[in-house]
């Protein structure tokens, strides 16, 4: 079947169903709707984004859901009486969450603040990698605090969210199940509960009581950086598995109180359409209409609700141009409506600060629309003060912000948190060896078994118990490679082995199985071995990444990720069969490597039990393959490539050896870059020119080739050595009254609005070779007339001669009156001092260690 003869038969099934009302089975038998979501449509779907659409939304085409019962009225009677007592101070304290970065216990104290949540990159005492006791004893603190009585605030104890999104995937040491997309292959909803359980029992010991997940998204461009986080492209699969993680994660909506069993609160995400934004671009718009958004976007919040999800978490992005965080009928129309969600709604963080006419400190929209708390990671004080106003002037309805105080109250109540005590005194707390117990690892183990997908065998597999096995490639033992994003820290990055203890590395895996089979296995990342292997298992594939940073322009392996490749073809000219196991969080064109390989396995995002990947390589108590694509592979990298392998494909052992055909090698579009990476190795990259200018206009020069001179021979340009041979640029600088800049620049401006909504930097990898004998500052332009600039003082005090990475938090910019949304230069360094300089790269990314506080 052709693409296009599939999607006119999937796209007439989606209005048929459009009109019977919810999808209750899959849509299709060996494709994903994924195929369908850019399909053409005709009256339903629109050409393109200003077809026949708006923002505007109607509840009463969609399915009415049932909300259980989750508090009694005695509850509600402790709810409504709370509510008397709360002064309008104490009122807005309880619907702001911030981040335990920026939130003392003493805030909680003086601002009532109703949540706080721990973001990717935050730890007790600004470390990310704390102890797990330490977890438990800031709980304490906010907790003591929360329940101090005064003047017209009540006791109302804080509730702490955190993103246990694979586990309790923060902690050190906690069980790390596979990423959801990994899930999605395993086509087993009860495995899914029992995620769910041990995870919730996991967060309890350490004091938190909700988790923000599971992730509900259904990815319908896996180009989308956070496409990993969701089950499957198809809306069934996802529904399918939602209510069980909800129940796994809270009990059966009859439990009550939540604390009282070893459970936590969950939180849907991200509501609504965060998988289905134009080119699959986080935060991005959603440009679908309203049958597409109900049928596919929407069919995960059906279970959600009917199994008594306690909160949902909107999206960044937008439907229509309009951001969800300020869409009424969406958030109250919509979901509190037609779908009575009697939970609390949350916003993602500062996405109120995106909403029109918003600013991080002041959001009354986001309120007005239906939203319940606000997550504030660093701006609840601003928000604090504006909301105050805004209810006094009338703005925010009084009626809402009761309302939505209500409704968190609902939450704490059904939690049991009025009468818990404090959070090391509950169950489970402070039972360390429930992380990473044996227990659990068992659970995430079996879900890496199930997970697998075997693509391809020419009959190399299983391998024989007392085989000679060589693990190459450069994911073979790296334990925070097969974890992922949203692992210790938020990108997942700059983690060793060291930094998980228990867990096992599939090198660690395979290790194990063949010396208790009888055979002996050898580690060489870079496929030199030492004893001629029978068998060859090389681990290549994508390195962590969250959110946008792991936007993709095109489904293809970054350049520099190709290693292994070569490894692969080395050991098959020497006779040597290979088994190619895969790391990644999508399906990506991997013609070569599917080719070159005798047997080939993808392995998502496995976590931290390596040893289910070596359950299947030897086929241990006659474990076989059931993983099943949750998505189209793709035949090409490029967007609406026709598929590879189908929807739901997937090889077991007992099919036995399969035939093989050649695939075309050609990705079919050009090589994909590093997003946010301007300059490497001393050049920028594609789309960027580096120039040397005199500062306010006149003279430039655009570096090609070096040696050069510039501004007339004020400049000197010469390549050096950093990393590889001339992989930086040197600048010398002479002293010059006008001004001189070094400037990376492009005529197609760049949108870097919501890389600048955390705390994302602009680094440059620089060394000082004599220091500046003047100020120097660092511009950002956005178009002719318009630019940031910010001083450097750092620089002076930087030593001379040694390499560092400087970084600017984007924000920096963005505060110091940078359009964000249209970058033509993101790097340009001015003095006019003299100044002699070296630089090797500048790019987006995070530094672990810096706080990110702006230049002065
Ligand atoms: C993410 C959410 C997450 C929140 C808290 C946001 O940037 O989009 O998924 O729950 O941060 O870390
Ligand atoms: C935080 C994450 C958050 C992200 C949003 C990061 O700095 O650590 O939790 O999701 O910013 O952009």
């Amino acid at each position: 079947m052709t693409r296009k003869a599939a999607n006119a038969g999937l796209m007439a099934l989606l209005l048929s169903t459009a009109l019977g009302g919810w999808i209750d089975q899959p849509a299709h038998a060996t494709t994903s709707p994924a195929a369908a979501a850019d399909a053409p449509t005709g009256a339903e779907s629109g050409q393109g984004h200003s077809a026949s659409h708006s923002a505007e939304v109607h509840p009463e085409l969609w399915p009415a859901v049932a909300w259980p019962r989750v508090i009694d009225e005695a509850g509600e009677a402790r709810v409504q009486a709370l509510l008397g007592r709360m002064g309008l101070a104490c009122k807005v304290g309880q619907i702001l969450q911030g981040d335990i970065g920026t939130v003392t216990p003493q805030d909680i104290r003086t601002y009532h603040l109703g949540s706080v949540l721990n973001g990717g990159n935050s730890g007790p005492g600004g470390d990310d990698l704390a102890g797990p006791a330490q977890w438990l004893a800031l709980a304490d603190a906010y907790y003591e605090a929360s329940i101090t009585p005064s003047a017209d605030c009540p006791p109302i104890p804080v509730m702490w969210g955190t993103d246990a999104v694979h586990g309790h995937s923060n902690i050190v040491g906690a069980t790390l199940f596979p990423h959801n997309v990994g899930l999605g292959a395993a086509r087993d909803p009860d495995l899914i509960e029992r995620i769910g359980a041990a995870t919730a029992a996991e967060i309890r010991v350490t004091g938190q009581e909700w988790t923000f997940a599971p992730t509900v998204t259904v990815p319908q461009d896996y180009r989308w950086g956070r496409a990993y986080e969701g089950y499957s492209s198809d809306p069934a699969l996802v529904a399918s598995y939602v209510g069980r993680m909800v129940r796994g994660l809270q009990g059966p909506p009859s439990t009550a109180p939540i604390l009282a069993g070893p459970h936590v609160i969950a939180s849907t995400k991200h509501f609504l359409a965060d998988g289905g934004t134009h080119d699959g671009i986080d935060q991005g718009d959603a440009r679908i209409g309203e049958t597409e958004l109900r049928l596919i976007h929407g069919a995960p919040y059906l279970p959600a609700i009917e199994n008594g999800v306690a909160t949902v978490m909107t999206s960044f992005s937008s439907w229509q141009g309009v951001k969800i965080a300020g869409h009424r009928g969406l958030v109250t129309d919509l979901l509190k409506g037609r779908m009575n969600f009697g939970g609390l709604v949350v916003t993602d963080w500062n996405a109120h600060g995106q909403v029109a006419g918003c600013s991080n400190a002041s959001c009354p929209a986001t309120v007005n629309a239906g939203l319940d708390m606000l997550m504030a990671p660093d701006s609840w004080k601003l928000l604090y003060a504006s909301l105050l106003g805004q209810v006094r002037d009338g703005t925010i309805p009084m009626a809402r912000l009761d309302d939505a105080v209500a409704r968190v109250l609902r939450v704490k109540q059904r939690l049991g948190l009025f009468d818990a005590g404090k959070p090391s005194t509950r169950l489970l707390a402070g039972r360390y060896e429930l992380l990473g117990s044996a227990e659990h690892r068992a659970i995430a183990r079996e879900a890496v078994r199930k997970s697998l997908v075997l693509l391809k065998n020419d009959g190399v597999l299983p391998l024989r118990p007392a085989a000679r096995i060589l693990v190459a490639g450069d994911g073979a033992d790296d334990i925070a490679r097969q974890a992922g994003g949203w692992t210790l820290s938020w990108q997942g990055t700059g983690l060793t082995n060291a930094q998980f203890p228990g867990a096992t590395s599939l090198w660690g895996g395979i290790a194990a199985a063949a010396r208790s089979g009888g055979g002996s296995a050898e580690l060489a990342p870079d496929g030199q071995f030492r004893t001629r292997p029978d068998a060859a298992v090389v681990v290549f594939g994508e390195t962590p990444y969250a959110e946008f940073q792991g936007d993709l322009t095109s489904l293809q392996l970054k350049p520099e990720l190709r290693g292994p490749l070569a490894t692969m073809h080395r050991l098959r000219a020497q006779g040597i069969p290979v088994v190619a196991v895969m790391l990644t969080g999508r399906p990506l064109f991997v013609n070569p490597e599917l080719n070159a390989a005798n047997a080939f396995i993808t392995a998502w995002l496995p976590g931290s039990e390596g040893g289910g990947v070596a359950d299947l390589l030897f086929a241990r108590n006659g474990e076989d393959f059931r993983g099943r694509l949750p998505m189209v592979w793709p035949a090409e990298a490029r967007p609406g490539a026709k598929p590879l392998f189908p929807f739901g494909y997937g090889l077991t052992l007992a099919d036995g050896p399969q035939g093989w055909t050649v695939l075309p090698e050609d990705s079919g579009v050009a090589e994909e870059g590093s997003a946010g990476v301007y300059l490497a190795k001393g050049q920028p990259t594609a789309a960027w020119s580096l120039e040397v200018d005199r500062a306010g206009g006149g003279e430039s020069l655009r570096v090609t080739k070096v040696p050069a001179l510039a501004l007339g021979g004020r400049v000197q340009i010469a390549a050096v050595d950093h990393l590889v041979q001339e992989g930086a640029r040197q600048f010398r600088l002479r002293a010059n009254p006008s001004g001189t800049t070094i400037r990376l620049t492009t005529t197609s401006p760049i949108d870097i609005g919501r890389q600048s909504n955390g705390e994302l930097m602009l680094l440059a990898t620089l060394r000082i070779d004599s220091p500046p004998s003047g100020p120097v500052s660092l511009t950002q332009s956005c178009g002719d007339r318009c630019a940031a600039t910010i001083p450097l003082p750092e620089l002076k005090s930087l030593p001379a001669g040694t390499w560092t990475v400087l970084g600017v938090p984007l924000k920096c910019f963005a505060r110091a009156g940078a359009d964000m949304g249209r970058i033509t230069s993101p790097w340009a360094l001015t003095t006019r001092g003299s100044l002699t300089f070296s630089l090797a790269q500048v790019s987006l990314g995070t530094l672990a260690d810096r706080v990110a506080a702006c230049p002065r």
